[in-house]
């Protein structure tokens, strides 16, 4: 077995039929859709049946779904947007500990123009406490922001919830929802969303196209000013082929979802428990309630070995996972998600994400079940962490 890839929520490949969809519009359809002769109409349709699509997969209407470059940008857009629509009304943001950096740093660089955020705390599963989420609102709240799930641990946060919590007190609701698209039914009426984010990369369409769901009375000022297009929402001719692409991904993600998730919940659970029957002192980092974590997830904390290593053991066996600790200036940081969990700095240090996608075989999680216990075994012997 050559390659194992169980690093979707890293990134995900780019699925045949979407680049068959796609091709066109790197060659024959090459007009800018602002025009409005021939060659701009030839491709103006093509963006608005992309936009049909991805409205359609999250119960929104194609009016209120604006093209982005990525998901960074969408979370970007929805947090900056939102806070200088709002300004007058009040000038605090709730959000998470553990959020993608594309919302935590723009939040960062909210604060140092005088925003005041709140940062909620997560328990030792990395779940939010409601009761102390809705404590923290004030007369000065203006946006609410929690991810849908998790990209480190996969843990799915309750936004119906939360959603009705916003709408008691009238604050607006952005959800990141980059890791839930095609993994768990989305609904952004049902959860009372007022802004959400998505990412193309993530669920089988190309990377460098996103979205942002702005439902119809949601105040946004734009973030990329320029020329007309998305409504004057954001400006900057569209990538066309990219957004195809989308589009083509949401399609063929609201139509086989329920046997996506199916399938990535029994591989999932076949390499938790193979896992956890073969190594011993392993942590699952997350919920452990099957359903408050996505279908496709897995992070551990092997007890004694360092994540790097065994990434890199695995990586020579052909299997591609992260770790959550990020190697700056010759030093392990643990990430801030696990962190946030009050997991033990050293146990933290351990920790490995594997994430699952569609074209994983039950072979291959067998395969990685025969090899990943004799390479933890071996690093145990040798590791300074020591078991
Ligand atoms: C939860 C979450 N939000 C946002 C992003 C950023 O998306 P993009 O890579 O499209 O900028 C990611 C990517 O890892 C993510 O996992």
């Amino acid at each position: 077995m050559n390659h194992i890839y169980l690093d979707h929520n890293a990134t995900t490949p780019l699925r045949p039929e979407v680049l068959e969809e796609m091709l066109p519009y790197m060659t024959a359809h090459f007009g800018n859709p602002s025009s409005v002769h021939w060659a701009g109409r030839a491709v103006s349709g093509a963006l608005e049946t992309a936009r049909e699509r991805v409205a359609a997969l999250i119960n929104a209407s194609p009016t209120e779904i604006v093209f982005t470059s990525c998901g960074s940008e969408a979370d970007n857009f929805a947090l900056k947007g939102a806070a200088g629509a709002l300004r007058a009304k009040g000038r605090h943001i709730i959000t998470t500990a553990v959020e993608h950096p594309a919302v935590l740093e723009t939040c960062h660089a909210l604060e140092a123009r005088g925003w005041q955020v709140s940062y909620l705390p997560v328990d030792a599963e990395g779940q939010l406490d409601l009761v102390q989420l809705e404590s923290l609102i004030s007369q000065e709240t203006v946006l609410l922001s929690v991810m849908w799930a998790n990209n480190e641990t996969g843990n799915l946060f309750p936004i119906a919830d939360i959603g009705e919590i916003a709408r008691k007190h009238g604050v607006l609701f952005h959800s990141d929802m980059v890791q839930a698209v095609g993994r768990v039914p989305l609904d952004v009426k049902a959860a009372k969303l007022g802004l959400a984010a998505i990412s193309g990369h993530k669920f089988g369409a190309p990377k460098g196209v996103g979205a942002l769901y702005i439902r119809a009375d949601t105040q946004l000022e734009p973030l990329i000013h320029g020329g007309h297009q998305e409504r004057n929402r954001r400006g900057g001719t569209s990538n066309v082929a990219g957004i195809v692409g989308l589009g083509a991904a949401s399609e063929h993600a609201a139509r086989e979802s329920g046997e996506t998730i199916g399938q990535l919940r029994s591989l999932r659970d076949r390499l938790q428990a193979g896992l956890f029957a073969s190594i011993e002192n392993l942590h699952l980092n997350g919920s452990a309630a099957h359903d408050k974590r996505l279908p496709n997830t897995l992070n551990l904390s092997f007890a004694g070995v360092s994540g790097e290593s065994l990434l890199l053991n695995l990586d020579l066996k052909g299997i591609a996972a992260s770790s959550g600790s990020a190697c700056s200036s010759g030093t392990l940081e643990a990430s801030h998600v696990i962190a946030a969990m009050g997991i033990d700095p050293i146990l933290a240090q351990s920790s490995v994400r594997f994430s699952l996608g569609r074209e994983n075989t039950l072979e291959e999680i067998e395969h990685v079940l025969t090899v990943l216990p004799a390479i933890v075994e071996r690093l145990r012997r040798i590791s300074p962490l020591g078991s």
